[in-house]
């Protein structure tokens, strides 16, 4: 267990993002400021909390073809969340026992988590380190104790680069990650998208008091976050949109959440 530098003190008084998103999801592991926000965001937005169920679909799809089709076994999953259903490691281990995942967060509550429940299959490899994403070389260094960083790695971000709110800042992280990783790495990720009025102001109540605060991309502007690697098939697209399960033809309605999966050439 990585990250003894640099943690922020669990706060009780101020919203979490961390707490906020596990309100939204069904769970127990929040606070009544956090539920609060929670809330308000709710009235303005009824769709959130469906959305963020829509969101963890898709990283289950997303991490599940990461481990089948594209044959991924390792996986850096930034802005972990409090553990919930199909955490990253229990999809990815579900399709190959032996996958070996590290978590990282910076929120304490999600790594008070993180130490009780984040336990893999035998044959794989779970860890947790403590540290903010703005910290990439120390991500790698920690995370090199359990990848190994010549094979390919699919980078995780799932509803954290929104809290980045400089393009140039969120690329130059993603690219610090992703120039470490060989040919093969992949890069799947998926974040707010500022595709509808009331989405936007959702996000406007949620910056008045939580932390930290959380910026909507464009999906122009989140396609620009993959350049350089190849996007996987269908490409930017709403959440609901990537690959769906389910035969019907028709396809699931679009919502406010965007991603992609990117492969490195
Ligand atoms: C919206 S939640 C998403 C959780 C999960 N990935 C999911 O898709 O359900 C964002 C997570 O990113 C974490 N986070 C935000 N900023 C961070 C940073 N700078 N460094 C590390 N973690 C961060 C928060 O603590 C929170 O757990």
């Amino acid at each position: 267990m990585g990250g003894e530098q640099s943690k922020p003190k669990l706060d009780t008084g101020v919203p979490q993002t961390a707490r906020i998103w596990n309100y939204l999801l069904g769970g127990k592991d929040n606070f009544a400021v956090d539920r609060e926000v929670g809330d308000q965001i709710i009235t303005n937005l009824p769709h959130l909390a469906e959305n963020a169920r829509l969101s963890r679909a898709y990283l289950a799809r997303a991490v599940r073809y990461l481990a089948g089709e594209a044959g991924v076994r390792q996986f850096l999953d930034i802005g972990t969340g409090l553990p919930t259903a199909d955490n990253t490691h229990e999809v990815a281990q579900s399709v190959a026992p032996e996958a070996r995942i590290v978590y990282v967060d910076n929120d304490p509550l999600v790594l008070a988590h993180a130490r009780a429940l984040l336990v893999g299959t035998p044959e794989g490899a779970t860890d947790y380190i403590d540290a903010d994403l703005r910290d990439p070389d120390r991500i790698l260094r920690e995370a090199s104790r359990t990848l190994d960083l010549s094979q390919p790695v699919a980078l995780i971000l799932m509803g954290i680069l929104g809290h980045v709110e400089s393009d140039e800042e969120a690329k130059s992280i993603i690219d610090t990650i992703m120039d470490r990783l060989p040919s093969g790495s992949y890069l799947a990720m998926y974040d707010g998208s500022d595709t509808s009025e009331a989405v936007t102001e959702a996000v406007r109540i949620w910056n008045i008091s939580a932390n930290p605060k959380y910026h909507l991309r464009s999906p122009e502007r989140i396609a620009g976050l993959f350049q350089g690697l190849d996007l996987v098939e269908p490409g930017v697209v709403s959440v609901t949109r990537w690959r769906p399960d389910g035969g019907s033809d028709a396809l699931p309605e679009e919502i406010d959440q965007y991603c992609a999966v990117g492969h490195k050439p």
